[in-house]
């Protein structure tokens, strides 16, 4: 082989890539991070090559040994990455080789792209879990939060204007219900993840008496009953990316989510509402305005949202128009989804943390929800209740509310006999729809916001976050 040549590939070359070409191409400075789960594939692959024969026991044994060895110097910091082999995958094969002669039979019957599209899976699969942690974890802190602030009211809003009574444990579950969607999502896209891709080759498998199934189980890609699952075609293994944009896409819609949170948590910690007040630990100050304290935490919450829509568009954008298979473009799928994950998972730690020192300030929150107006709903239900159709008792109650305003009066106070020349219907009766406690009370059907049904939410966010 001339010296001037590739170590893995040069078969063929009679020169070296210029230096800027592998400054350009190079991949190692961020797929680095798989080593772990190149590793484990590696291992895999070679204990399968040893099950059909094509390695022995011993070389087999000598490769497992090395492999172990690289990755206890990467995880050590010790090992040497070098940026002219290109990728993660044939730093440690140059590695091994320095251990074991065996090494040089470590890639029979494989090829960077099915081995880079196993390791993903295997990527895939971890990052998943660990960001479904994550999100438990701040949902528990969420369930705490609504639980220390059980019985405290707030106006619901529509249009960002006052709408009607919820409890603010209602509107803390509607968080819940969301951040609990993001991660079943996560668990989907887990679940697409778990098919074995080794045995697809470069493009068209091998024509070695490979065993897949073997590969695939020890890699731990078997269904509920441990029946192992491989990749039905070896074109498609190695050029599909839809893994990549729905793992980006659930973590963009998780950012959806938590910037949405966070704008809620931005409006109620400002002085106009003042509902709730964010704790010291996630908050910053002004380097100007000594009385400012600002709600950083959730402005970059709402703000890292932005980078996980971009990075699921960059995938979007990557995929599509390239011919199949394998092109190298593909290698730009990395570090979007690497990006996606390291912000999703920083981001739901720091709602948690956000959550956990959040205090509601009943008083104002009570101040908040005795507008008797939010209750004009009820009053037109009340009309209804009388057998006036909701058309006409809609328009009686909007005369009513006109009234209140006109003559600065509270919509409560209004003189009963004034508000029976709107609509001869209103009965003695009709100001004890005010009571917040009773017309909560009413609101019994499923996922609604009245005392019996926010019970039943407790108890079974406390059962499902157990
Ligand atoms: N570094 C490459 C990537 O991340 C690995 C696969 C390379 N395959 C190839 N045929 N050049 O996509």
């Amino acid at each position: 082989m001339p010296k001037s040549s590739h170590a893995t590939w040069g078969g063929r070359f009679s020169a070296a890539p210029a230096e800027l070409m592998l400054r350009f191409s190079e991949s190692v400075s961020f797929d680095r991070r798989l080593a772990p789960f190149d590793v484990a594939g590696s291992k895999a692959h070679a204990a399968m090559l040893a099950h059909v024969g094509l390695l022995t026991a011993r070389e087999r044994a000598a490769i497992a040994a090395g492999l172990d060895a690289i990755l206890a110097e990467i995880e050590a910091g010790r090992f040497k990455w070098d940026t002219a082999l290109e990728d993660v995958h044939m730093n440690i094969e140059q590695a091994l080789t320095k251990r074991t002669p065996a090494a040089a039979k470590l890639h029979t019957a494989r090829s960077r792209n099915d081995q880079v599209a196993t390791d993903m899976r295997l990527w895939f699969k971890f990052a998943c879990a660990t960001l479904r942690e994550k999100i438990l974890a701040a949902e528990r802190a969420l369930l705490a939060a609504a639980a220390a602030n059980r019985d405290a009211l707030i106006p619901g809003y529509t249009h960002l204007q006052r709408a009607q009574p919820v409890f603010l444990a209602h509107h803390l579950f509607a968080w819940l219900e969301m951040l609990d969607r993001d991660r079943a999502r996560l668990a989907d896209v887990a679940a697409h993840a778990n098919w074995c891709p080794l045995g697809s080759g470069a493009i068209a498998g091998t024509t070695l008496p490979i065993d897949r199934e073997f590969a695939a189980r020890a890699l731990g890609f078997v269904d509920a009953r441990g029946r192992p699952q491989v990749t039905q075609n070896s074109m498609d293994a190695v050029a599909d990316r839809d893994l990549f944009i729905e793992f980006a896409s659930a973590c963009a819609l998780f950012g959806v989510h938590l910037s949405r949170i966070a704008e809620d948590l931005i409006l109620w910690s400002s002085a106009e509402f003042k509902f709730v007040e964010l704790p010291d630990a996630f908050c910053t100050g002004s380097s100007l305005m000594p009385q400012k304290k600002n709600p950083d935490s959730c402005e970059l919450l709402r703000g890292k949202s932005a980078r996980l829509q971009g990075n699921l568009h960059t995938l979007l954008t990557l995929a599509k128009g390239l011919p199949l298979t394998y092109n190298r473009d593909l290698q730009e799928d990395k570090p979007p989804v690497f990006d996606s994950f390291d912000q999703s998972a920083l981001c739901a730690d720091v709602l948690a943390g956000t959550l956990s020192g959040l205090t509601a300030n009943r008083d104002r929150c009570a101040a908040a929800v005795s507008d008797p107006a939010l209750l004009a709903t009820d009053l037109a239900d009340y009309l209804v209740r009388k057998g006036v159709p909701f058309r006409e008792a809609h328009h009686a109650v909007g005369a009513v509310v006109r009234l209140s305003e006109k003559n600065g009066v509270p919509l409560d106070r209004l003189p009963t006999g004034e508000v029976r020349k709107i609509h001869a219907a209103f009965g003695t009766d009709w100001t004890a729809v005010f009571d917040l406690k009773r017309a909560l009370a009413k609101r019994r059907g499923t996922g609604m916001p009245g005392p019996a049904q926010v019970a039943r939410q407790f108890a079974r966010w406390t059962k499902l976050l157990k």
